[in-house]
């Protein structure tokens, strides 16, 4: 096999650059980290930790042993202490940050056993499934001088930021009113890694908070507020007892009024033929001088005949925005900048996702006092 000739120049200047790089990463502090709960989100968080400058992994919790075990491997070249209690992992003296992936309901007990350990927090989305448990956790992190993040990632994408901007700066006009929806063609696997909790909505505070939090927080930055009033309708409509005692819904509409006055309806569904047009997840934006295509960043101005706009960068397919949150968290510990999304963001998001889910099972219109939360 021949390879290109490279110039001995090229080489030069390319060491030179790997050895500055290098310099940049051993000036780096380390943060020694640990991770409970293992399985598919906790593995990705891994990966993105290993893959992040002078972040070392201390150790790995998981209840399962195939977990624990994959975990390990996949840690394996910072040799972790693999735990199957959590709390003795949270004992650790030479432990700074702690991530937590476990199912939605450990949440809030795990972060405030963590930030009372002294621990940097990492908390998967939603940070808690119920308003009370919020509340707590919410005074847990704001009297804690360790940082807390939740895994509302999107906020890490680049492109959204830029539109947030945007849409501040009058770019829509006054906005008006709000569309978005996430529309699968199949349901979750009934036989899946996280199926044993998944569809239990006492476990997941039920499909609407575990998953379309990250939908709802979007809407709650991309519009700068939080929902006043929330209504809906909603069960389980196609996926009857399957997976048998599932309690978790499949299909749902909401509406919400914000507190800043927009007007947002929200739909998802586990039963959208996928030919049929009209799937997927977007978010569109009316305002009084057009609407936003949150996804595509195209801006189609009111008038007739006018032609859309590219409004902000386009999505970069390239970036990586598990890694960027991830980094984010480790660089704020680092004192380095504020992470995209915090402990405000965790609790205003997983409230948003609860205030609608209360409005479907009371079958009520929800106000966002009645949570009672201090937020
Ligand atoms: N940010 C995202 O995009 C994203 C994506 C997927 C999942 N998540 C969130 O991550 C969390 C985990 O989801 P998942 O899909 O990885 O689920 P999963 O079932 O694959 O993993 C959860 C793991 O927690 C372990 N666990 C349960 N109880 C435990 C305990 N007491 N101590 C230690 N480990 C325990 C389980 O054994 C399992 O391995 C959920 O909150 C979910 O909403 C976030």
């Amino acid at each position: 096999m021949s390879f290109p000739t490279v110039s001995r120049r090229y080489v030069f200047l390319g060491s030179l650059a790997a050895a500055a790089a290098s310099r940049v990463h051993a000036q780096e502090s380390e943060i020694r980290t640990a991770f409970i709960g293992t399985g598919g989100r906790g593995g990705s968080l891994l990966r993105s930790t290993l893959a992040a400058p002078s972040a070392k992994v201390m150790a790995v919790c998981d209840i399962k042993a195939d977990r624990l075990d994959k975990a390990a491997t996949l840690a394996a070249r910072d040799k972790p202490k693999t735990v199957r209690e959590w709390k003795e992992l949270l004992a650790m003296p030479d432990v700074d940050a702690v991530y937590i992936a476990t199912p939605c309901d450990l949440h809030v007990e795990m972060s405030i056993a963590a930030l009372e350990a002294g621990k940097h927090v990492y908390c998967e989305k939603p940070i808690g499934i119920q308003p009370a448990e919020i509340g707590r956790l919410l005074e847990a992190a704001r009297k804690s001088s360790k940082v807390f993040v939740t895994g509302q990632q999107m906020r890490s994408l680049t492109y959204r930021a830029a539109l947030a901007e945007k849409i501040r700066e009058g770019l829509v006009g006054e906005v008006m009113m709000v569309k978005a929806q996430r529309h699968s063609s199949n349901d979750l696997n009934h036989e899946g890694g996280s199926s044993d909790w998944f569809f239990n909505a006492k476990r997941s505070g039920d499909v609407l908070v575990e998953q379309s939090v990250h939908n709802l927080d979007q809407i709650n930055w991309l519009i700068g507020s939080r929902p006043a009033l929330a209504s809906g309708f909603g069960g389980v409509l196609k996926w009857k007892n399957q997976p048998p005692g599932r309690t978790s819904m499949d299909g749902y509409t909401l509406s919400y009024e914000y507190a800043n006055g927009v007007k947002v309806s929200y739909t998802n569904v586990f039963f959208h033929p996928a030919g049929l047009p009209g799937g997927g997840a977007y978010t569109y934006i009316y305002g009084t001088k057009g609407a936003l295509d949150c996804d595509s960043c195209l801006f189609y101005p009111e008038a007739r005949g006018a032609e859309p706009i590219q409004a902000a960068v386009k999505p970069d397919p390239a970036e990586n925005m598990n890694e960027k949150h991830v980094k984010a968290f480790l660089d704020q510990i680092r004192g380095k900048g504020k992470a995209p999304a915090g402990i405000e963001e965790g609790a205003i998001g997983a409230l948003t996702a609860i205030l609608g889910r209360e409005s479907i099972y009371h079958k009520r219109v929800m106000r966002w006092v009645d949570l009672g939360v201090n937020i």
